[in-house]
């Protein structure tokens, strides 16, 4: 059989994550997709950091390697920032690949624009991996949230954060301990300033709404704060009141169609759907119109749920490819 050949952009967290789940699950992924997958290219910055990978796959710093290279299918991107991974998915997209991204500063800002793209170029765009880490909360609404209008998210999205907070209050850590934890586990990103001051949450958020509403929030309509100011005294308070403080990014969609978002610590009681989300878990609790309340929860960072989200999106780009045409 054919193999299915396939590209990455970026080996840091979740690129290892990625790299790692095509070899570990080489049989697997075979029996499902039907024809084995075979990492052709692997895109990085800098090739002297990574010698042991570039003995079992080849590895380039030059994009046109994947453009030029009509035999590959899908492009694995996960890199930070905006810039270059934008540019490099509108060129695979042109190049008529499908592409997978974990990206979720870059989703947030260019997301609508790509997804156009995509179908002008009738590609796929997978992008789970950019929200809520292996929660599969992507296809969760765009598959099966047809019917219902959701009228209020709730979330947490930041598995750094709701570790810090769970780690001061259930080990009494200080927040620069917790943080150098999240760090060592693989949570944070290389820069936690994104992680801590709410800018991730906020990025996540930004995907959910253009999915959910088909639109962002104004921006004077949404309120935004980390988790920078929480003391283990503030924790303590809470704690006193039956309380524990969560980072929540919520949006709310009222009558006349106007959003408001807001991503800030909150006390929340035990009743709260939120409240027993702990550690790097994230969770989304959705409020919709038929189906009532609902909430999905998981691992919300780390190398492997969020390649999970990335190799989801890719099986389910395959499984929706057309038939090859036999050739007589
Ligand atoms: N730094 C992110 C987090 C990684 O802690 O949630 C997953 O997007």
């Amino acid at each position: 059989m054919k193999p299915i050949q396939v590209a990455l952009i970026g080996l840091g967290t979740v690129g290892c994550g990625v790299y790692q789940t095509l070899h570990i699950h080489k049989q697997r992924l075979e029996i499902v997709l039907g024809a084995p997958v075979e990492l052709t290219t692997v895109v990085i910055e800098n090739p002297d950091k990574h010698q042991r990978i570039a003995e079992k796959a080849p590895i380039s710093t030059d994009i046109s390697d994947i453009l030029y290279n009509p035999e590959i299918d899908v492009v694995f991107e996960a890199i930070n920032g905006k810039e270059p991974a934008f540019t490099y998915l509108k060129q695979c997209i042109q190049a008529g690949k499908h592409v997978v991204t974990a990206n979720k500063e870059m989703f947030a800002s260019h997301g609508r624009e790509l997804k156009e793209l995509a179908k002008t170029n009738d590609v796929q765009i997978g992008y789970d991996a950019t929200t809520a880490g292996g929660i599969p909360i992507i296809q969760t609404i765009s598959q099966l949230f047809r019917a219902n209008q959701i009228q209020q998210v709730q979330a947490i999205l930041n598995g750094t954060s709701n570790y810090i907070l769970t780690e001061m209050r259930e080990n009494k850590l200080s927040f620069s301990t917790a943080l150098k934890q999240a760090q060592k586990w693989g949570y944070a990103e290389a820069d936690p300033t994104n992680d801590i001051e709410g800018y991730d949450a906020f990025y996540k958020l930004m995907i959910l709404s253009e999915l959910i509403y088909d639109k962002q929030p104004d921006p004077e309509n949404i309120s935004h704060s980390g988790i920078t100011g929480i003391t283990g005294d503030s924790i303590e308070k809470a704690q006193q009141d039956g309380n524990r403080i969560k980072h929540i990014a919520s949006i709310n969609y009222d009558k006349a169609g106007n959003l408001t978002a807001a991503i800030e610590p909150v006390a929340v009681s035990k009743e709260h759907p939120l409240y027993a989300v702990e550690g790097v878990d994230n969770a989304i609790h959705l409020k919709a119109d038929i189906v009532g309340d609902i909430t999905l929860t998981g691992p919300g960072a780390g190398s492997f749920p969020t390649a999970s989200a990335m190799i989801e999106d890719f099986c389910l780009i395959l499984s929706k490819r057309p038939a090859p045409i036999p050739i007589s």
